[in-house]
């Protein structure tokens, strides 16, 4: 976790560190830190909490300094205080490092460092690099770049690491697992974790692969990898608009990423979709005929998105297809062979669990896709290929834009697997193809001012709930899991999720006159079905939220409040459906007063395990 930037340049380094940290503050905030070069002389001023309380200490005490590391860190080993916040320095003061990641061996390394001699003044594993680095700066004759070299070629782990030194001009940094991109500018030279840190500056930049190290000076850099070669790596031009990764005019990043979805989604879908000639593209090398089954891995809300991938693909191209979360997959010794699809799912490309179960699945031969919005992220270099959803940056740490295009980029997945198996025929084929080309115009639809309204009056009646139910089912079961887990994340109710049809099976224990159930009752086939587990409901007198389709207002007399949402086909559904539950869930914190866009002992990025 956690955000990097790093400045070298003829800008006051100040300034770039806190506008880039802003940026990345979705990836950790509880505490950050900067250190910034002056001549002879390298000055640290770090604090826990929030950005804010460190851009305070700042605008007080201005550091002066055009070259400079910064950090906000979101806490693995010791207490999120002053202390433990980064940059850590060595003990003479002159080296400094930032750390993103975990260092696996960092006890025996900290044992062998106390040993000979060494104080720490952080209970961090980071801290042991900065040790490291300092001993093997003796013996690399004042060489910074080879004493980071070697410092890591004793750690195990994860890192994106930044060191700098007061008596050399540079940056040197290093990647493993963690993000790192670089910026280049005219004469000057740029570091973060992730892309907005960095576009306000220069859209030129350089995705580090994992093992990459480079050195950064005023006018240029050097890659290596770690034994020291050197390595080339393409400067990329980022089109991104700079406005697309700031608020634009909404109180939060999420609620403006629930707004871009219409938008989210046209990318997703654009070129891919042919209504003249009933054609799915979707520019990935793989064949078809070549894979048995399919298993999806991912965590959280992309877990869900697989949840409804796995229904769509068995329904539409009968493949068995399991699904497990990544930190499962890892460890349960998975059945995957050379039959196997592995299709990783992730919105920032950088989960741990993840990754690595994407690498167990190759360890066994299995072909690799990666369902992926973070462009040049780890998992999109080591799949053998990816279906980027282009969703755009997403910001707020709920994940809201991610998931519908994920959802959507499965649906053309399931429509091109079963045309190309022949287990979809032409026609439902094109019928299906056209609902979803339709996806951004019904979730414009679904965003319309009226339907938010309602979905607002309905929120703030239900917000001092202590719990809610969530249920669904088939293909809109998995969103009921997400509209269970977006309200928890953000407002901090307790909501569990069931398929409706297991209701009764344990959890109808728990309803009361107390307990608001959210029903998604939409068109489908299961609908009367879905309706008598309302029944159910209702007859324990538990409160009833429905989600139907428009239209239906013979259904409507079963609840006791309302979300209607344009009428969509079966399988397309889950994207239209999640937005209301979006709404839902972000109406109820901001209620409740929480800050959405950083929910408390989240990160965006999960990049420990
Ligand atoms: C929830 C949420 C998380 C992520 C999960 C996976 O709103 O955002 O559950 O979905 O941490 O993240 P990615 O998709 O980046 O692998």
């Amino acid at each position: 976790m956690c955000g990097i930037v790093g400045y070298i340049g003829t800008r006051q380094a100040q300034d770039v560190l806190i506008s880039g940290l802003s940026k990345l503050e979705y990836r950790g905030y509880d505490s950050a830190g900067v250190a910034i070069r002056d001549g002879g002389h390298i000055s640290v001023e770090k604090k826990a909490g929030k950005l804010a309380n460190l851009a305070t200490v700042l605008e007080q005490r201005p550091l002066h300094g055009t070259l400079g590391i910064g950090h906000t860190r979101w806490a693995t080993h010791g207490l999120p205080n002053d202390t433990n916040a980064h940059p850590h320095a060595s003990e003479d003061g002159k080296i400094v490092i930032i750390h993103n990641g975990i260092i696996e061996n960092y006890l025996p390394l900290k044992e062998a460092l106390l040993k000979r001699g060494h104080k720490f003044s952080s209970e961090t594993d980071s801290e042991v690099l900065v040790h490291l680095i300092e001993e093997k700066y003796q013996q690399a004759g004042g060489d910074l770049y080879e004493a980071v070299r070697l410092a890591l070629g004793d750690v195990r782990g994860a890192y994106g690491i930044v060191v700098t030194h007061v008596d050399h001009r540079e940056i040197v940094a290093a990647r493993t697992v963690s993000p790192m991109v670089m910026g280049v500018g005219e004469g000057e030279m740029f570091l973060a974790s992730d892309v907005p840190a960095l576009l306000p500056y220069t859209r030129e930049m350089v995705f580090l692969h994992d093992g990459d190290m480079v050195v950064l000076h005023d006018d240029g850099f050097k890659v290596t990898d770690l034994k020291g070669n050197e390595v080339r790596r393409e400067i990329e031009h980022i089109d991104w608009d700079a406005e697309a990764a700031e608020k634009g005019g909404y109180d939060s990043y999420m609620m403006k990423e629930i707004y871009e979805q219409p938008n989210a989604l046209t990318n997703t879908l654009i070129g891919r979709l042919h209504d003249d000639t009933g054609q799915v593209n979707l520019d990935i090398n793989l064949d078809p005929a070549s894979f048995k089954r399919i298993s999806i891995i991912a965590c959280g809300t992309a877990f869900y998105a697989g949840m409804v991938g796995e229904y769509l693909i068995e329904q539409l191209a009968r493949i068995p297809v399991d699904i497990d979360v990544a930190s499962e997959y890892r460890y349960r010794n998975p059945l995957v062979s050379e039959n196997t699809l592995a299709i990783v799912m992730s919105q920032s490309g950088e989960t741990i669990d993840t990754l690595e179960a994407l690498r167990e699945a190759k360890k066994y031969g299995a072909k690799t896709l990666g369902i992926i919005n973070a462009k040049g992220s780890s998992m999109t270099r080591e799949v053998d290929d990816t279906l980027y959803i282009h969703a755009g940056p997403e910001i707020g740490v709920a994940s809201t834009k991610a998931y519908t295009s994920m959802v959507s980029a499965m649906l053309m997945l399931a429509l091109w697997l079963g045309r190309a198996r022949g287990t979809l025929d032409e026609t439902a084929g094109r019928k299906l193809l056209h609902s979803a080309r339709e996806l951004p115009r019904l979730v414009e639809a679904a965003l319309e001012p009226e339907r938010v309204e309602n979905i607002r009056a309905i929120a703030e009646k239900y917000a001092d709930s202590r719990d809610f139910l969530f249920l669904g089912r088939g293909v809109n079961s998995p969103t009921a899991y997400e509209g269970a887990l977006k309200l928890k994340e953000i407002s901090y109710i307790h909501a569990e999720a069931y398929a409706a049809g297991e209701m009764k099976h344990g959890p109808i224990a728990l309803i009361d006159e107390h307990m608001p159930v959210v029903v998604i009752a939409t068109e489908s086939k299961l609908l009367e079905k879905t309706i008598s587990n309302v029944q159910e409901v209702r007859a324990r007198k538990g409160r009833v939220i429905l989600l139907l389709s428009d239209g239906d207002t013979e259904n409507a007399r079963y609840g006791d409040d309302v979300i209607y949402v344009p009428r969509a086909d079966e399988m397309v559904s889950p994207v239209v459906n999640a937005v209301a539950l979006q709404l839902l869930s972000i109406f109820i914190a901001q209620k409740l007063g929480k800050d959405v866009d950083k929910p408390r002992n989240l990160a965006k990025a999960v990049t420990v395990e």
